[in-house]
């Protein structure tokens, strides 16, 4: 990799290291299907001997699961760094209680429904912090730790408007907002499977779920061998 202000700061961070352990993230837009997928790895891995613990973000920890409240419900707009500060302070507290002590008993996996890639995306291209703020925000321990591996499920805007409007409820803080919101988060999304070509793996969600969860598990099988 190149030497520039993002890679100096990407060199910064760790992947954890017992020896078997695996990090997982699932990334993308609304209706992009990252609970089902979650549900596929999970029971495929649990198949496999392997202790899976499945965890959210926001949210997690019961302080965690306050901030999401505090955020998706949130009737005025956020400022964006009060915005990026309250995912960060859910992530630490999650990191610090529920991932952390996992990952250190070998043959333990995490898999994530979102995490650092919805900061740099959301807050720092969408919210327009940039990649630069978000990573630096995220240099010290515990939350200079990354995946080993993310799948980022892709689909368009307009597959994801059919799907929620076909799952329908009440809007929340993100999903009330316009179409270029989504389009920057998208964009953001295809600029982090870039800068991050070894760790992310983009897949097309807008395939039957089954082909997604056969691309992902068949790279997963690579990805443990
Ligand atoms: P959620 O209902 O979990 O969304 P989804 O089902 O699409 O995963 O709500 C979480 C929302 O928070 C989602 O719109 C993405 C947003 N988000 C951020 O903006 N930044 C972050 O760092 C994280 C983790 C989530």
């Amino acid at each position: 990799m190149k030497t520039s202000p993002l890679s100096n700061l990407i060199s910064l961070f760790r992947v954890p290291e017992t020896p078997g352990s695996l990090f997982l993230s699932l990334e993308g837009i609304e209706g992009s299907g990252k609970s089902t997928q979650i549900k596929e790895i999970e029971a495929h891995l649990a198949k496999k001997g392997l202790r899976v613990r499945t965890l959210r973000e926001p949210g997690g920890t019961v302080f965690g699961e306050k901030l999401r409240e505090a955020i998706l419900n949130s009737s005025s707009p956020l400022h964006p760094l009060a915005e990026c500060h309250l995912f960060l302070a859910s992530r630490a507290q999650l990191l610090k209680e529920k991932i952390l002590p996992f990952l250190l008993a070998p043959g333990s996996v995490v898999i994530l429904d979102r995490y650092i890639d919805s900061t740099l995306t959301y807050q720092g291209i969408a919210r327009e912090l940039g990649f630069e703020t978000v990573l630096t925000l995220h240099q010290h321990d515990p939350l200079n730790l990354l995946p080993h591996r993310t799948y980022f499920l892709d689909i368009d805007l307009a597959t994801s408007y059919a799907r929620q409007d076909k799952r329908g409820g009440k809007k929340d803080y993100f999903e009330s907002e316009k179409q270029e919101f989504y389009q920057r988060l998208l964009d953001g999304y295809h600029e982090l499977a870039e800068l991050f070509p070894e760790r992310i793996l983009k897949v097309d969600s807008r395939n039957a779920k089954e082909v997604t969860t056969k691309t992902i598990l068949t790279d997963l099988e690579k990805f443990l061998a």
